[in-house]
């Protein structure tokens, strides 16, 4: 089994994302169950925020995890930026009420807005001292936005950065992944399964990763799954509101890509062999 170390805790690589659950109550016992069912297999992350549903998706953890070893989950949420970083304690008092949790494992500057940087993180840093959160960390940030918040005091106790990064968006290995390993930065990918494929890059129905799949009995997205953490220190968050499919994403973090497996997927979804603009969802 894959597993990634985010603040000192080993952690299974695959992880349970929640964008767009919770919004639809006649689901509501289906995702639950998607969730459980995941949480049952092993996984142990669960990657929600404040945005998705406007605190739905939170309330909708918040349920599911009713009944589970606090200590055996690591939950993540995320606050929206504001130009007011004071606020967030705010946000994450609300997040943890609908989560119904005395603490975060990791809270997330879902993507980076107008207030200073170093005020916000000061924020943040103050949450995790108060004991809201065990440990902060970003998202959509980029190499250059991760080097100047890195340079700011108290910056390198950033403990993640959550990016987009699946096998047909692999714009972040040309620089920014090497950059966070160096730096002992884990990478959250999200979309690790390109959004159901929506993302344009056709990466299910590709002959090579077909081909993949059939030596590993394995179905395409499953392949995709472990690709996506096949590189030390990447945890992927699909999200499934389907707890058979859930079943299958969780397994994936069992099966180890060969040479020969990794050669077929780099053929048909090259590395990045120049900078480009950081994919956001
Ligand atoms: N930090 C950020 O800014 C940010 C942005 C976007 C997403 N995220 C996080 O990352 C998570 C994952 O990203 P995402 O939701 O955009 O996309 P994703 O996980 O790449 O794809 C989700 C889609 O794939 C389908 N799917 C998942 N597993 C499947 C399987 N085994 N077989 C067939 N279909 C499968 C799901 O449909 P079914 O439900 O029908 O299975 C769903 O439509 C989010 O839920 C959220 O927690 C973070």
């Amino acid at each position: 089994m894959k597993t990634v170390t985010i603040d000192h805790q080993v952690l299974p690589a695959i992880g349970i994302g929640t964008w767009h659950m919770g919004d639809d109550s006649t689901v509501e016992s289906q995702e639950i169950k998607a969730i459980r069912t995941g949480l049952n297999a092993g996984a142990k992350v669960i990657d929600t925020a404040e945005m998705y549903g406007s605190g739905a998706a939170e309330t909708l953890v918040g349920k599911a995890i009713q009944g589970y070893n606090r200590d055996h989950l690591y939950l993540i949420s995320k606050v929206l930026p504001n130009n007011i970083a004071k606020t967030i304690e705010a946000h994450l008092d609300a997040s943890l009420q609908r989560l119904g949790a005395d603490y975060v494992d990791l809270y997330l500057y879902h993507w980076r807005g107008g207030a200073p940087l170093i005020d916000t993180i000061t924020e943040l840093e103050r949450m995790r001292i108060k004991g809201k959160t065990k440990a902060w960390g970003v998202s959509n940030f980029d190499i250059d936005d991760m080097s100047e918040l890195w340079n700011l005091p108290i910056g390198s106790k950033v403990a993640a950065n959550e990016d987009l990064y699946n096998l047909g968006s692999r714009g972040i290995e040309y620089s920014l992944l090497g950059w966070q390993n160096r730096h002992g930065v884990p990478m959250i990918a999200y979309s690790p399964v390109g959004n159901a494929d929506s993302l344009g890059a056709n990466m299910t129905r590709n002959a090579n990763v077909l081909k993949v799949a059939a030596r590993h009995e394995a179905t395409p997205y499953q392949i995709i799954l472990a690709w996506a953490i096949h590189q030390p220190q990447v945890l992927a968050i699909p999200k499934t509101a389907q707890p058979d499919h859930m079943t299958d994403n969780v397994a994936a973090m069992n099966i180890d890509l060969n040479k020969e497996d990794l050669a077929l997927l780099n053929a048909a979804f090259p590395a990045p062999t120049q900078k480009q603009p950081l994919d956001i969802l």
